[in-house]
């Protein structure tokens, strides 16, 4: 591939390829894996493989095996070494490395058994230096890894080379970080069940491959990615060794390239088009940057910041600064559903008609109460009809010790009258006879689901919400699946396209847009999009606007806000309280990169620091804000 720099990309220190989804990206890195492995077989040489696991590269997996189904790629001459593995898990347990790449792709392949090489959990402590050193001898002896594909974690590890690895570091025993194990929670049902420790090619390892492929997808990676592509190479950012590796090269989507400094301010890097959009995020950067409400920046400001190009276009400061505070200023209003009888032509959402049939979507019980649970109360107390609609069960993210405590209530309740005892029982005696990590039974994921039920609706009532109003769709892609291996279809969409006909609603609420898009948000978001496509030549699409809440992973910046919704000090409370109701999900929500703590200590902080933002930018000071992006085309996500 040509070294020529690109303007865009001068800050970039490993070549970044960026695609619009992660589908693009996968065909071309899996097309050119493809050519790689049959290159080698003309040649009779074998083709060595390094193999990350994860939820990322399981769409590159899919991809490999399209190929080898519908276009004869043959994997007889492929070695592979897996880059990592939980130590203390055996092959055969469902949350292995080992297990997961037999179920990803090495059972749908010709891979021959003996040639596939991953790291054995298993091996006693007193031998796992030996064994280390033995895994790396194996890799010298295949000739070396020729393309090394790795995900990242949001600590920046590769493998599982946490904050502190040096560059030279070999295959070896290592303690996992907290964030990690956090992250990996959800798979292992609690934090606390999360292997602690691991067994990893070291960075000097993954180095010595020839070539390597990073790949990413998704908001929650958008920041890591940029300290490992644009920031120093540092051994508290592990990937950004790869920075000085002859051939590596880096695959991500749009949403995960946000922070890139060619998208996150691409001013610096050369000329640019002044839409709207961009000019909003421009202004309100520079108002950050420099510490000053928007009505007081000057001249100066711009063209000392690289913004002289917008000056030129908009004429001063003294009117560009006017016309983006008054854009700001209209994003604010107390009346999420319109209000009634006003001039609406400055307002985000019409005035007309009055009471709106307004739909929420929700991927789990808990995800709209943080986005959007004051706003939710207005719209109620404004007298909107609003129907909150769960996606799905929820039930994956029970953990054993909730689902025992609401067993032991309801055994009390059956002894003392009627109630069905002997399900209980059973269901109790599952729970404590089930080895760790066993998949739980149906009923037993049905129980589950059954708290996250009560939890919601309890929620539900704080908002006033009638209980009628409350919808589990409990979508069929959650129930039959399990965490990085969900698939949804045509029977998902046809529930959410049904119950949107039913409603034919004036707003409709939905999050995920550049999630993950193997996490429950981020498939719910995919699948609400394709039931609006569905609904888009339905009478009431034209008049439906549709808004995205924003996730505790993702808050909206203030350039991204089209309607902020402000919360008294008394209605923060009430969203404080609704959201406790959700206790089974204490210790449950990956921590994000600036705010740890529960998932209802990061809302209130987020929604704090919205207002905070606005108070800078010049705009009133409100106590907390609730921020929603507006989305005008639904085949653009
Ligand atoms: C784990 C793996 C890494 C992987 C990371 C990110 O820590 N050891 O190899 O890159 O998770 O995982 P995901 O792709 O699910 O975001």
């Amino acid at each position: 591939m040509p070294n020529l720099p690109i303007e865009a990309e001068q800050f970039e220190k490993i070549r970044t390829k960026v695609f619009a989804d992660s589908e693009s990206a996968v065909r071309e890195l899996a097309s050119g894996i493809a050519d790689f492995i049959r290159q080698r077989q003309t040649e009779n040489r074998p083709a060595v493989l390094g193999l990350a696991t994860g939820s990322t590269p399981v769409k590159l997996y899919q991809e490999l095996i399209r190929l080898h189904r519908e276009e004869g790629l043959s994997f007889k001459n492929v070695i592979t070494f897996n880059l990592d593995e939980y130590y203390g898990l055996a092959p055969t347990h469902p949350e292995s490395y080992r297990h997961f790449m037999e179920v990803q792709l090495f059972r749908h392949v010709d891979l021959p058994a003996n040639q596939v090489h991953v790291p054995d959990g298993l091996v006693e402590r007193d031998r796992v230096f030996e064994y280390c050193a033995r895994y790396e001898a194996q890799i010298a002896e295949a000739g070396g890894i020729d393309i090394q594909i790795v995900g990242i974690g949001r600590t920046g590890h590769i493998g599982f080379n946490e904050p502190g690895s040096t560059r030279d570091s070999r295959t070896r025993l290592v303690a996992l970080d907290r964030l990690t194990r956090r992250d990996a929670a959800r798979d292992f049902r609690g934090e606390a069940n999360v292997p602690a420790y691991a067994i990893t090619m070291g960075i000097g390892t993954i180095l010595q491959a020839r070539q390597i492929r990073l790949i990413a997808w998704g908001d929650s990676k958008a920041s890591i990615l940029r300290a490992a592509i644009e920031g120093a190479e540092t051994g508290s950012v592990p990937a950004s060794f790869l920075q000085h590796h002859p051939d590596c090269a880096v695959y991500i989507d749009q949403t995960a390239a946000n922070e890139l400094t060619r998208f996150r301010t691409p001013w610096k890097v050369g000329p640019v088009g002044w839409d709207r959009q961009l000019t909003r995020k421009a202004v309100t950067w520079l108002a950050e940057n420099r510490q000053k409400p928007v009505l007081r920046l000057q001249d100066e400001d711009y063209t000392e910041n690289a913004l002289a190009s917008l000056l030129v276009e908009t004429g001063s400061a003294y009117s560009l600064n006017i016309r983006i505070f008054n854009e700001l200023q209209h994003t604010i209003t107390g009346w999420p559903g319109g209000k009634p009888n006003a001039d609406d032509s400055n307002r985000p959402v019409p005035a007309e008609p009055p009471f709106k049939r307004v739909l929420i979507f929700s991927p789990e019980p808990l995800d709209a109460e943080i986005g959007m649970a004051g706003t939710i109360h207005r719209l109620v107390s404004q007298r909107h009809e609003v129907t909150l609609a769960y996606l799905t069960s929820g039930s994956l993210g029970v953990p054993d010790g909730e689902a025992r405590m609401a067993f032991s209530l309801l055994h009390e309740l059956a002894v003392s009258g009627s109630g069905s005892r002997i399900q209980l029982d059973q269901l109790a005696k599952e729970i404590d006879s089930k080895a760790p990590f066993d998949e739980d039974s149906r009923d037993l994921r049905q129980f589950k689901g059954l708290i996250r039920r009560a939890e919601a609706r309890a929620s539900s009532q704080i908002l006033r919400l009638s209980l009628d109003r409350v919808t589990f769709l409990d979508l069929p892609f959650y129930e039959q699946g399990r965490y990085r291996q969900f698939r949804w279809g045509a029977q998902d969409v046809d529930l959410v396209t049904t119950l949107m006909g039913s409603r034919k609603p004036h707003q409709i609420y939905l999050t995920g847009a550049g999630a993950d898009p193997s996490s429950v948000t981020g498939i719910t978001f995919h699948l609400v999009a394709a039931a609006l496509q569905v609904c888009r030549q339905e009478s009431w699409f034209s008049n439906c606007q549709i808004w995205l809440y924003s996730s505790n992973e993702r808050p909206w910046p203030p350039h991204e806000i089209d309607m902020a919704v402000p919360l008294s000090p008394a209605e923060l409370g009430i969203k404080l309280d609704c959201l406790y109701h959700h206790r089974s999900q204490r210790s449950q929500t990956p921590f994000t990169e600036t705010q740890p703590g529960e998932g209802w200590q990061q809302a209130e902080q987020i929604n704090r620091a919205t207002a905070k933002q606005y108070d800078h930018l010049g705009l009133a000071e409100y106590e907390a804000i609730e921020s929603f992006h507006r989305l005008k085309n639904v085949n653009a996500n």
